[in-house]
C-alpha cells in the first residue's frame, strides 16, 4: 500500500522512488552505484491517488568516485512541485568497494551536463 489513512502517498515511498530513479540515472552514466547521501526533503504538496508524477534529474557534480544528482518531483496534471532533493551516489565494484569514475567518463559527463 502506497497511501496513508489520509489518502496521501507516504513520504517514505517517494524517497524510495527518488532512490530508485536516481540510482538508475547514475547507473546509466557511470555504472554500478550505491546511495551515499540524500539531502533534506520537504513535502509541501501532497500526492494522492490518480496523481501522476514525473521525477526529473540533473547532474550537479561529478567527483573522483561520486556523482550528485538533483531531482525534482512534479505533479504532471498541475505542474506543482512536490519536492526536490540532491542525492549523492558512489561508483562501486562488484564487492561494493568505491572505485574511481574513469577520467574520460567524468569529463564527458561534465561536458554534456554543463558541470564545472
Ligand atoms: C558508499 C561507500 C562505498 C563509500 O565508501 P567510503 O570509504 O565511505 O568512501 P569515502 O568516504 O572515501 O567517500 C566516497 C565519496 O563520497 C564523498 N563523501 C563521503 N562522505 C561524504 C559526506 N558526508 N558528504 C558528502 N560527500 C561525502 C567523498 O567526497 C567521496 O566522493 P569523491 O570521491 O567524488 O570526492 C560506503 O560508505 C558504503 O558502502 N556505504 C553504504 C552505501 C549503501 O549501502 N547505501 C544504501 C543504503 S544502506
Amino acid at each position: 500500500m502506497d497511501l496513508g489513512v489520509n489518502g496521501n502517498v507516504f513520504g517514505g515511498r517517494i524517497l524510495a522512488w527518488l532512490d530508485e530513479a536516481g540510482s538508475i540515472y547514475a547507473f546509466k552514466l557511470i555504472g554500478p552505484v550505491v546511495l551515499l547521501k540524500i539531502s533534506e526533503v520537504l513535502f509541501k504538496t501532497p500526492v494522492r491517488e490518480r496523481d501522476i508524477i514525473d521525477i526529473l534529474g540533473a547532474v550537479k557534480d561529478v567527483g573522483m568516485t561520486s556523482i550528485s544528482i538533483e531531482m525534482d518531483v512534479i505533479k504532471v496534471q498541475t505542474k506543482e512541485m512536490i519536492c526536490t532533493c540532491e542525492a549523492k551516489f558512489v561508483h562501486i565494484d562488484e564487492k561494493g568497494n568505491k572505485v574511481p569514475i574513469p577520467e574520460e567518463r567524468r569529463e564527458m559527463i561534465k561536458k554534456q551536463c554543463g558541470v564545472s
